[in-house]
């Protein structure tokens, strides 16, 4: 099985990606760091673990805390999607006794990456600001991580956050700049041209059953599905960072094209635009498997079987 590491700001999606990740049997997760996005560094540390405790992970599996804000810029929480615990009010009351590591995800990263040279997938579910701290900490790194997949960005659609950016390249561009120039080997990225059709329905959810985690998924789900139909007029929860993951479990999930790709981070109307050289107009070399296509069905299929384990 691939050895991963997820890197997650959870939120609604990214508890999801987690679910997905340990669920399928598929994926040797080694640990998972967090940073600040969706919501606080500290909520979103505090809310993986509740989602640990929910898939009854083993206690030796670390959740590691990152960057508490943006490498240059403020926090930008996104409380509206997520709300105000980021998990959309599910598992409110429940306690955690699981303990975040004490040492940063960046130091942690390092430490793994060094520990399995060529081995390891970081699957990057929120802003980019820890693994570009990682990099810019020990740029011998980059060589040595087997791939990097990236939620975020969006190449020929429209953004989420402004009409050009996706909300992890909005959050941290100088970030997601550092990390797209790094020159990793292989960086696929995930974007809402394809997880806008990673949709999961009412029916979908039915498919759970009356089980822990679907009724997990219910709640956690309800707000944002009503806000995503105000918005476009269909009840459904885009499942962004589940489809990162789906995407390390199964490539062949994804159609890709090799682009260079760059982020805008001096623009008072489109920073955070990822901007991709489809006609090689720059004439830089390639730096990202870029997404163009996904068999959603296929995608949500997997989504649903690992959540519907047989010994909830
Ligand atoms: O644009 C969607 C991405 O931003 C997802 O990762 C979501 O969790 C937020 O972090
Ligand atoms: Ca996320």
């Amino acid at each position: 099985m691939k050895k991963v590491i997820l890197d997650v700001d959870t939120g609604i999606d990214d508890a999801l990606g987690i679910m997905l990740a340990l669920g399928s049997g598929r994926l040797d997760v080694l640990g998972i760091t967090t940073v600040s996005g969706n919501v606080s560094l500290e909520q979103a540390t505090e809310n993986t673990c509740k989602i640990l405790d929910l898939l009854q992970a083993g206690q030796d599996l670390p959740v590691v805390p990152g960057a508490a804000k943006p490498l240059l810029r403020p926090a930008f929480f996104e409380h509206r999607v997520h709300g105000s615990d980021g998990i959309g009010g599910a598992l409110r009351g429940v306690r955690t006794a699981r303990r975040p590591e004490g040492r940063s995800a960046a130091d942690y990263m390092i430490e793994q990456i060094r520990r399995h040279p060529g081995e390891l997938t970081l699957v990057m579910t929120g802003p980019l600001t820890n693994l570009a701290l990682a990099a810019a900490q020990a740029p011998d790194i980059v060589r040595d991580v087997r791939e990097v997949i990236v939620m975020g960005g969006v190449v020929q659609s429209y953004g989420n956050v402004t009409p050009v950016a996706e909300y992890n390249m909005y959050v941290d561009p100088e970030a997601a700049r550092i990390v797209l120039n790094a020159g990793f080997r292989e960086l696929v990225l995930v974007g809402l041209d394809v997880t806008r059709k990673a949709l999961l329905s009412e029916e979908h959810i039915e498919r759970l059953g009356d089980t822990p985690y679907g009724r997990y998924v219910r709640e956690s789900t309800a707000d944002y599905m009503n806000r995503y139909c105000e918005r476009n007029g269909v009840r459904a929860c885009a499942l962004h960072d589940p489809l990162a993951v789906g995407v390390a479990i199964d490539r062949k999930l994804v159609t890709t094209g090799h682009y260079y790709v760059d982020v805008e981070t001096r623009s008072e109307l489109c920073d955070g635009q990822t901007v991709c050289d489809f006609q090689n107009r720059l004439q830089r070399e390639p730096n990202a498997h870029v997404c163009v296509d996904v068999n959603a069905d296929a995608f949500l299929d997997m989504f649903i079987a690992a959540l519907r384990p047989s010994h909830q």
